[in-house]
């Protein structure tokens, strides 16, 4: 399996190769970037890292898509410092939308997990450019859904691995945690008024601490363990539910926009767009995240439509 990473110099692409080749889920990756002696010198030394496990890595440019299984898109323009992701939409598109073009010339079949924030307008960025299958395209959003869990293990006072919970809508500032999807060791939880506003107090907060600590980096860490876990349930046909980013047509009643909604992963794309029933008060949330989205999905539109 050929999995190929774009933007594979950064700090989400590179911990993103690394990782999904030590995982064993590809025999050969790709690694693609705007900076070629950086993508060269990660390609000799992973290379060696991974040589006992038999994965073949090169460096290429987009010519060398051919015949990818997976494709990640984590190439961004440099950040520097934001407040919201939403900054980064239009300087972003246009390089997204050369990668689907690069997709759609290269590897049409390829399966396209998008990293680039933000990723929701530009997953639909994505599916737009490329004329692809909505089942084919993602958007990576898994990290709000770690962080949700770590924050309820903390104050449930548990470790990580036995908590389950997910977030939905943005990845980004409407992002909506879904407490009544809250489970320890798959047991429902029940949360008081004062521990919904203190971690519904604590989750903006996250990126401000990247974002004050003026590092240059975002989290890859957490991105390159969440985009195998993605790459393996394509590659590997797990059929696990993982929320993701995906074009919606009637879902949740909505058209025409991409939002981070629970998703069945399997070697197809996506399987299976679940429609869970949301909590009385998760409803105004994810109006509001969905709206959001529909409207970033129109700012895509008009750049799209601006570049013809
Ligand atoms: C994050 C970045 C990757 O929230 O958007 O982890």
């Amino acid at each position: 399996m050929k999995v190929s990473v774009i933007g594979a110099a950064g700090s989400v692409g590179a911990p993103a190769a690394f990782h999904i080749g030590m995982s064993g889920v590809a025999d050969e990756l790709v690694l693609i970037d705007m900076r070629p002696n950086v993508v060269q010198q990660h390609a000799m030394d992973m290379s060696t890292a991974m040589c006992e496990l038999g994965v073949k890595v090169t460096a290429g440019t987009h010519e060398d898509l051919v015949g990818s299984d997976v494709v990640i898109n984590a190439a961004g323009v440099p950040q520097g410092l934001i407040a919201d992701r939403m900054e980064m939409l239009p300087k972003n598109i246009p390089l997204v939308r050369d990668v689907a073009l690069a997709v759609k010339k290269y590897c049409p079949d390829a399966f396209v997990i998008t990293a680039t924030n933000p990723i929701d307008p530009l997953n639909y960025c994505t599916w737009k450019t490329g004329g692809f299958d909505r089942h084919q395209v993602i958007g990576y959003s898994r990290n709000d859904s770690t962080r949700f869990r770590e924050i309820i293990a903390r104050l449930k006072g548990v470790a990580t691995d036995r908590v389950q919970a997910t977030v939905v809508g943005e990845h980004g500032s409407t992002q909506v945690p879904l407490f009544s999807s809250a489970r320890i060791d798959g047991a429902p939880l029940t949360f008081t008024d004062a521990e919904k506003q203190s971690v519904l107090a604590e989750i903006p907060t996250i990126l401000k601490r990247y974002e004050e600590l003026q590092s240059g980096r975002t989290a890859g860490w957490t991105s390159a363990v969440g985009l195998a876990v993605l790459t393996r349930a394509v590659l590997q046909d797990t059929k696990e539910v993982i929320p993701c980013s995906v074009v919606l047509d009637g879902e949740y009643g909505r058209s025409g926009l991409s939002v981070s909604v629970p998703v069945r992963l399997g070697r197809a794309g996506v399987l299976e767009i679940q429609e869970w029933d949301l909590a009385p008060d998760e409803q105004p949330g994810f109006e509001k995240t969905v709206a959001a989205m529909a409207a970033a999905a129109r700012i895509v539109d008009d750049n799209l439509g601006a570049a013809e």
